[in-house]
């Protein structure tokens, strides 16, 4: 990290902004009975036993692993619960028995983290075990059945180019944290390809249909078809055994996958196979053009929604096997075709009979997001007729976003369907501190203590990973803890095990973190966006929900905890994202000059203020480029690394660079997934901006009128567009200390 740098900024800042910079600042259910009891892994105990056990010896290394005496067993607390105790034997040695290979696994970490001031996160881990290790005695059970974990679209904006290595790291951390639900959907398109060349569609037809890697959830969900493909034997044979090892994996850790079934989104050559199917095109999704949207929806009450729904799952368990819990979501996004109750209820009626009928066990999982996403259409009778014509207990409805916009209990706890309280918190995976530490707090209690609850689990549904890792950590405990915790206290305890000990400044910085970024209370939908971030524009509405000249301030204050932190790849972390933000924020602030001076057409303030966002964007290129978790070259360098071929290298190159920046061939929806990466920023947002204010430097110099569609034109045709397809190389390793 460039603390020079950062010092600068900070100074013109305080010079901008007038901050007084002080040098130590204190900143002040009864009835409800759905055990789900099938819903089990089928491993036995040695091997969920076994399965933990190497995971700690990942973590640890083989020595220090050896302390830890894993065991499963299933009678140590309720079957609708996951229990762990953990205890320090005679011998020294830490005693962990648990309910299941994740219970025990959930019960190591909580060790670590309460007792060894462990700390592990997505952006690294802090793992300094004391000589001795302290003594234990605890039993925990879990609030609820299930922990679940990702949105369809995490393997989008995540995942989509991780191999085993990673899958793995992943794993270890969903039974750490306890988690015992997850969406497992690789490989989906090779069986899908498969049924389709069955039903003897052209390679064409497919083609046209699945598209590119980085966009595969929206293909699966009808939004979008064919866009960055098409899909090589290459990626499915790839997918297929990946996903063996996937599920292999979280069998034998006692997580439960959740697998894909047949919503009813079918490829428009449907149409010749089958001419007397009732099928209706889906509506244009976010202005993509004909040839990238609109697939057909085969109508759920149509027989051959049976047919192929059924096709499908068998297809996908004779290649995958199954634990009975399936998710499609029909209408994500668009809406039924009527209004009428009746037919509503047949509809629902319909999707998970094709499921039920491969799998009598089946319980069918559905994202909620309709309910919030077209809330005019989805009202109260309607949202009942939908829940209530599958049997109770078969479905599991996921509260989609519960700490912005719950809707259990507008929709009085489904209606009886067991539902499951989660967090969204990001769109696109965008990079902006934010979270809603207090909601969370205490909003999950009180929907499971809610009259009448059907809350079974909390679950983490972010669209995107890797970021704001304090708010997941936050989220996690809740599936545990008895009663909201002291936020004050907590967010002391997690800047202390981040960095390994106890630091006045940085536990100042992140009790303020708690206390304001982390603790938005709003309705906005807006987050992650920034002037920098945005495309530039004469209109953006600039918005923040704390006081930027605290925020400024706490910077300069976790800077004062560097001294014997410059080693520690968290806090390194951490100085490149609170810089991150803040230089952003200034970047905010800069725009209010840059547009005062040009309405005001003063040519000298405006050129000085225009140079000062340029200059900023070269700043914050050069912290990013410090930071190892911060680089466009990782992610691109991801892509490549799965390719076979020179052709797949440059489609999958294509597809990580567009989803991030113009997503849609056009910009349909640009730049709502963007990424604060080194490159990113050097090469795509501040070549925007240094195009847009050198066009208006020169209608004040000229005194001429602005052509906002000229310059738009201008920053399509000569940034946004090739960056998409360049393929210049950017470094996979930090520079700069
Ligand atoms: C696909 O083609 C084969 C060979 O022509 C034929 O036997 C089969 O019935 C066709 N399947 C469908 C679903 O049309
Ligand atoms: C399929 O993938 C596996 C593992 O990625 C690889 O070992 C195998 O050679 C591939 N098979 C084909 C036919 O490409
Ligand atoms: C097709 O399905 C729609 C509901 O989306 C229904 O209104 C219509 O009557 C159906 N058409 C036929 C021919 O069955
Ligand atoms: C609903 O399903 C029932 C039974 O299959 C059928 O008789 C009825 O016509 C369907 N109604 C609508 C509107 O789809
Ligand atoms: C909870 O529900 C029960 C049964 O419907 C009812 O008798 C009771 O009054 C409710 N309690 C509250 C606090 O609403
Ligand atoms: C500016 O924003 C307004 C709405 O806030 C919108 O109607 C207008 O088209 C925008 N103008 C430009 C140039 O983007
Ligand atoms: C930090 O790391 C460097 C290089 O690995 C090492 O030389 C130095 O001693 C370390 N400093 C501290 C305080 O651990
Ligand atoms: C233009 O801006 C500069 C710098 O902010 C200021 O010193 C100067 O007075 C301004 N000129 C006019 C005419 O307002
Ligand atoms: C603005 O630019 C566009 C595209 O270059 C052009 O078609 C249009 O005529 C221009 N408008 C004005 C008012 O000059």
């Amino acid at each position: 990290m460039d603390i020079t740098t950062v010092a600068l900024w900070l100074q013109l800042a305080i010079i901008i902004f007038g901050l007084f910079v002080p040098s130590s600042q204190c900143y002040k259910s009864d009835a409800f009975q759905v055990t789900l009891g099938h819903i089990r892994s089928h491993t036995s105990p040695e091997i969920q036993a076994k399965a933990a056990k190497d995971v700690a010896e990942r973590l640890l290394g083989k020595e220090i692993s050896k302390l830890f005496i894993m065991m499963v067993d299933t009678d140590l607390g309720p079957i609708d619960k996951d229990t762990f105790k953990v205890t320090k034997n005679p011998l020294g040695e830490i005693e962990i028995r648990g309910t299941s290979g994740v219970a025990i696994t959930w019960g190591l970490h909580y060790y670590l983290k309460n007792y060894c001031n462990v700390h592990i996160s997505w952006d690294g881990t802090q793992i300094t075990l004391p000589n001795t290790l302290p003594e234990v005695r605890i039993k925990i059970t879990s609030n609820d059945r299930f922990r679940y974990y990702q949105n369809v679209c995490t393997v989008g904006y995540s995942s989509t180019w991780w191999q085993w290595k990673q899958w793995e790291r992943n794993i270890d951390w969903m039974a750490l944290n306890g988690i015992n639900l997850a969406l497992a959907f690789t490989a989906q398109e090779a069986i899908w390809q498969r049924l389709y060349q069955e039903l003897n569609l052209t390679k064409e037809e497919i083609d046209e249909h699945l598209g590119g890697p980085a966009f595969l959830p929206w293909i699966r969900m009808g939004n979008i078809r064919g866009f960055g493909g098409p899909l090589s034997t290459n990626w499915h044979n790839r997918t297929i055994h990946l996903q063996h090892q996937i599920l292999r994996r979280m069998r034998n850790l006692g997580i439960v996958p959740v697998l894909p079934a047949f919503a009813g989104h079918v490829p428009r050559a449907f149409a010749r196979l089958f001419p007397n199917a009732n099928m209706t095109k889906i509506n244009p999704w976010n202005n993509f053009e004909d040839k990238y949207c609109c697939p057909y929806l085969l109508e759920p009450t149509d027989p051959l929604f049976q047919i192929i729904g059924e096709k499908f799952l068998r297809m996908y368990i004779n290649e995958f096997g199954t634990d009975h819990i399936y998710n499609c979501d029909t209408f994500n996004e668009n809406e039924p075709g009527s209004t009428e109750l009746i037919y509503l209820r047949n509809v629902s009626h319909a999707v998970f009979a094709a499921i039920n009928a491969v799998d009598s066990k089946a319980i069918w999982l559905m994202q909620a997001w309709l309910f919030v996403h077209d809330f005019m259409f989805w009202t109260e009778p309607r949202v009942k007729s939908f829940l209530t014509s599958v049997p109770m207990g078969r479905m599991l409805i996921l509260d989609l976003q519960s700490e912005q916009f719950p809707q259990y209990g507008r929709l009085k706890s489904y209606y009886g369907q067991p539902f499951i309280w989660c967090m969204l918190h990001n769109f696109g995976g965008t990079l902006g501190m934010f979270g809603s530490a207090q909601i969370i707090n205490q909003r999950t209690f009180e929907g499971r203590n809610m009259n009448g609850s059907t809350m079974v689990g909390t679950g983490l549904t972010p669209e995107g990973i890797n970021q704001n890792y304090v708010i997941y950590e936050l989220m996690n405990e809740m599936a545990y803890r008895h009663e909201p915790v002291d936020l004050d206290a907590w967010f002391q305890n997690y800047a202390t095990r981040r960095y390994g000990a106890w630091n006045e400044y940085a536990v100042t910085t992140w009790q303020y973190l708690g206390r304001t970024v982390y603790n938005f209370i709003g309705s906005q939908r807006i987050r992650g966006h920034y002037v920098v971030t945005r495309r530039p524009s004469l209109n953006i509405s600039l918005w923040i929900w704390y006081n930027r000249k605290n925020f400024y301030s706490m910077w300069n204050t976790f800077l004062k905890a560097r001294h014997g932190r410059r080693n520690s790849t968290l806090y390194r972390h951490d100085v490149v994202d609170i810089t991150r933000q803040a230089l952003q924020l200034m970047g905010d602030d800069l725009y209010t000059i840059i547009l005062d001076s040009y309405k005001k057409r003063n040519i000298t303030a405006f050129r000085s203020s225009a140079n000062a966002l340029l200059e900023l964007f070269d700043d914050l290129e050069s912290i990013l480029a410090s930071g190892s978790n911060f680089l466009l070259g990782t992610w691109l360098s991801q892509a490549k690394d799965v390719a076979t071929n020179e052709e797949e290298r440059k489609s999958y190159e294509y597809n990580a660079k567009n989803q991030i920046t113009l997503w849609g061939p056009n910009g349909e929806i640009r730049d709502y997934a963007n990424k604060q990466w080194s490159g990113v920023m050097a090469d795509y947002f501040k070549p925007r901006w240094e195009l847009f204010l050198k066009a208006l430097e020169k209608s004040l110099v000229e005194n001429t009128k602005f052509n906002v569609t000229e310059i738009n034109n201008k920053i399509f045709d000569k940034v946004e567009r090739p960056f998409t397809f360049s393929t210049k190389f950017y470094p996979v390793e930090p520079k700069g200390i």
